[in-house]
């Protein structure tokens, strides 16, 4: 075994608990902890947090990828999976890996319209209007959605692993 391969895991596995746990602990901790404050300052907070976590996170999403295709590489799986082989793609491996790689793909589109489009545009908005409440919500539950998906994707990626 390479002694890379271990670093590459550990890298994957925590950079996935800090996109993961980011989601979840801003959802039920750090939402509802502004919530009683003064509207400006609850807005303002929730900016300077959300920002942060916004490029915390495509950090995170790059390391995944780029740890993710080693760690294919290390357990030999990426030979057969570049070579297209209808044998791996409709194996165990290769099943569970398009399911992992589709939700990957699902959770980047949602989190790029919610960080590029639908986020700065509600920051664009007037506070409190009908319209800045509506997208408020959207990204509300686009986020909702994605911290499933990544729940969903953590299951996937422990049947990659064990079959
Ligand atoms: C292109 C993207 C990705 C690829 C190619 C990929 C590939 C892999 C591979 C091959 C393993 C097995 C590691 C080993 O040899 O033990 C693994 C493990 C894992 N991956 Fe990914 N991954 C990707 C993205 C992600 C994302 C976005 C997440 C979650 C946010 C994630 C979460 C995990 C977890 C939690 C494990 C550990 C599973 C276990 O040991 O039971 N991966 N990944």
């Amino acid at each position: 075994m390479s002694p890379v391969y271990p670093f590459t895991v550990t890298i994957h596995v925590l950079s996935a608990m800090f996109w993961i746990g980011g989601m979840f602990f801003l959802a039920i901790v750090g939402a509802p902890a502004l919530r009683g404050l003064d509207p400006d300052l609850r807005r303002r907070l929730f900016k300077e947090i959300g920002e942060r976590f916004r490029t915390a996170s495509w950090v995170a999403i790059g390391i995944l990828v780029v740890t993710g295709v080693l760690n294919l590489h290390f357990r030999g799986l990426l030979g057969p999976a570049l070579r297209g082989g209808s044998d791996f793609w409709l194996g165990a491996a290769g099943r569970m890996l398009t399911w992992k790689l589709a939700l990957v793909f699902t959770m980047v589109a949602i989190a790029s319209v919610h960080d590029f489009w639908l986020g700065p545009r509600s920051g664009r908005l007037t506070p409190g209007s009908e319209e800045q409440e509506r997208v408020r919500r959207t990204l509300v539950w686009l986020g909702r959605v994605n911290a499933l998906l990544g729940v969903l994707l953590v299951y996937v990626a422990t049947r990659l692993v064990r079959g």
